[in-house]
């Protein structure tokens, strides 16, 4: 069985929504599972990372991907930990998230790649589709986005390109909640 799921797609396409609708799905048929989100604001290196979204500091997207990187390898620790406790792990956002984000900012996605790999694959990556232009209708008041469209539009690009170098299962996010749900329950059984 595959149990190492994750969610990715750019700002508000609903990847917190699937995810916790999955981590339900799967508590209701009896698995221990764990549903986690990415970056881990409350540890060190997440800290760091949320005062650069917050703009209270200013660190060169380089500095940006290293960071990303190793938060993940601490994050990567608890969620092997989790699979070999017989765990479902879902996680919204993992390192592709940092080849899209940072790869917007103009660093090169496969020197991301070189630095993520002690950061183990999943087994399922499900790709929640919407375009820039729908995500923004989305955005809630209390998260940290980058405001411009034309960044969106750059993400959304190197997630395109993401999809079919490393075989997502891509979800068409412009449905509603309920509609993407069951396309993903459909697709796992
Ligand atoms: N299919 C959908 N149709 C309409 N609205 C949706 C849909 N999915 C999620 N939403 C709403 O859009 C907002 C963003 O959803 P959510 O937080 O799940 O996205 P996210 O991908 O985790 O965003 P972020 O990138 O901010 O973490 C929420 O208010 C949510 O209720
Ligand atoms: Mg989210």
């Amino acid at each position: 069985m595959k149990r190492f799921i994750v969610f990715e797609g750019i700002d508000a396409s609903g990847k917190e929504t699937q995810a916790k609708l999955l981590a339900s799905f799967f508590i209701n048929k009896g698995h221990k599972v764990l549903l986690t989100h990415e970056p881990i604001y409350d540890k060190p290196i997440g800290k760091i990372i949320r005062s650069n979204l917050e703009k209270k500091i200013s660190l060169a997207p380089e500095t940006i991907a290293m960071l990303y990187a190793a938060d993940r390898y601490e994050h990567y620790l608890q969620i092997k930990k989790a699979l070999s406790e017989e765990k479902i792990v879902i996680s919204d956002r993992y390192k592709y998230s940092n080849m899209a984000y940072q790869g917007a900012n103009g660093v090169n996605p496969e020197w991301i790649e070189e630095i993520e790999k002690y950061s183990k694959d999943p087994d399922l990556i499900f790709y929640i589709r919407v375009k820039p232009e729908s995500a923004m209708k989305r955005r809630k008041e209390k998260d940290l986005y980058e405001e411009n469209i034309d960044f969106q539009r750059k993400v959304f690009h190197i997630y395109e390109e993401l999809s079919k170098k490393y075989n997502f299962i891509t979800i068409d996010g412009e449905k509603s909640i309920d509609e993407i749900h069951k396309d993903i329950i459909k697709y796992l059984e």
